[in-house]
């Protein structure tokens, strides 16, 4: 019954396509300007190798449940997780899972658009030049000037929201091959220039053993590795689920997940390794923040030969992978809305971009009117604005609630010849990924929560 089922929104026309629109869903900010600054915050080395295995072990088996529910359901998460529910004869209630992811993804983009913007300004700023020969001073100066002006941060903000919003009214297949297909790869070898240039730079072997020598790390810093391992392959709130649900049946789930997440895997260690050694060589702050990436890859750019146009095409690339990205955060509130409200993709993509981008105005302020506004709560965080606390709840709480019970779904409530069937690899694979999603992801998850609230 459930090969006859076809997605209203239609279907991939290859499996390359799946696999470039998921790459792109997976490689975004999160690798270039999340990865870095958080492993820079949580002191490097043991924080990678929690990370890494995180994606081995929780990232990889939930990656290859979201794409089988979505391909089974073949219909956005919530009404996936609906008619998976009454076929597998278990509660409705697991539309909730579908409606969390939702609303998750509208949170994220809600501040991805903001920082979205800021890589956008600096397309500009480093063609300009400002950068040639500038100080690691001038260079931070430039950055604290951008982000105090709320007005030309609204400006980037709106401008890439509504490219979103264009893409995603489109449909998300327009497109977005040759976006992938040529600029992945552009990316991927402006990183190796900058991770070259690091070499250069005198301090690249003590930017390596920050990020691989193993040290400290706290109950957070854990969390903050599992919650890494969800947001950078796009899992946890039905994005790769909805990117499933287009997926043609032949396609091998297994081979796809694979390749996405040694892609993404392979981008966020080279961002790495370009930033950390340019923080060291510049006397910087690993731990400096949000700002990590703006404050030190265009010191390199005022320095390399040519650096104005790599700088400014590196940023580009940026862009647009922020954008492959940030389409998939709308796509599973656009297919419901489309699914449920008899609206158009047009009018869905509007509504969900138009109440995403008016969220994200509590991000902008964060950084310069509202900076002072801050909450606290005993055991749970201290000092959080608004945009650390959208960022942590969703990174740190929604995206590994919702693997945790995407794990349960897939791998204890549905019945054994379901997920056999759709998955099809070999026996041996079949039964370890059935192992880790039955027992490893949902222990794993729980107990670095309970650990980051100091329950245990
Ligand atoms: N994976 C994206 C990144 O690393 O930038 C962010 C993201 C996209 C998270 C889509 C979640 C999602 F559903």
């Amino acid at each position: 019954m459930t090969s006859e089922r076809k997605s209203i929104h239609g279907q991939w026309s290859t499996r390359l396509m799946f696999i470039l629109a998921a790459t792109g869903s997976a490689v975004g900010l999160g690798n270039i300007w999340k990865f870095p600054y958080i492993t820079g915050e949580n002191g490097g080395g043991t924080f990678v190798l929690v990370y890494l295995l995180c994606i081995a072990l929780i990232g990889i088996p939930v990656m290859m449940a979201e794409i089988m529910l979505g391909r089974r359901g073949r219909q956005s998460p919530i009404n996936t997780m609906k008619t998976l529910a009454e076929e597998e004869r278990r509660n409705v209630n697991w539309i909730w899972l579908g409606r969390m992811g939702m609303v998750a993804g509208f949170m994220i983009l809600s501040y991805y658009s903001v920082i979205a913007g800021w890589a956008m300004s600096y397309i500009f700023r480093t063609a300009s030049g400002v950068f040639v020969g500038a100080t690691a001073e001038g260079v931070s100066s430039i950055f604290a000037d951008l982000v105090s002006d709320p007005e030309k941060l609204l400006a980037w903000h709106t401008i890439f929201m509504a490219m979103t919003m264009i893409v995603v009214a489109r449909g998300v297949k327009h497109g977005l091959e040759v976006a992938i297909r040529f600029l992945m790869p552009a990316l991927f070898a402006l990183l190796l220039l900058i991770v070259g240039y690091a070499m250069t730079t005198g301090h690249f072997m003590q930017g390596v053993s920050f990020m691989f020598t193993p040290g400290e790390i706290s109950n957070e810093g854990i969390l903050d590795a599992m919650g890494h391992a969800f947001f950078t392959l796009s899992l946890g709130m039905g994005a790769i689920m909805v990117y499933g649900s287009y997926l043609p049946k032949g396609t091998s789930i297994v081979q796809a997940t694979m390749f996405i997440a040694a892609a993404d895997t392979i981008v966020a260690l080279l961002a790495g390794l370009a930033i950390f050694p340019i923080v060291f060589a510049n006397g910087l702050e690993p731990g400096a923040g949000p700002g990590l990436i703006f404050k030190t890859l265009p010191i390199a750019f005022g320095q390399m030969e040519a650096g104005t146009l790599i700088g400014t095409t590196f940023f580009i690339l940026l862009v647009f992978a922020a954008w492959t990205s940030a389409i998939s955060l709308i796509e599973p509130a656009v297919a419901w809305l489309a699914e449920n409200k008899g609206m158009n993709r047009l009018h869905a993509s509007v509504w969900t971009g138009v109440a995403a981008w008016f969220v994200g105005l509590g991000t902008i302020f964060s950084f310069n009117i509202w900076s002072d506004k801050t909450w606290s709560i005993p055991y749970l965080f201290k000092d959080y604005t608004l945009f650390t606390t959208l960022e942590n709840l969703t990174f740190n709480v929604m995206l590994p609630l919702g693997g945790l019970f995407i794990a349960i779904f897939a791998a204890w409530l549905m019945r054994e010849s379901s997920s056999r069937d759709e998955l099809k690899t070999y026996d041996w694979i079949y039964r370890l990924w059935r192992i880790l999603l039955r027992y490893v992801t949902p222990v794993a998850i729980i107990i670095v929560f309970l650990k980051a609230i100091s329950i245990i």
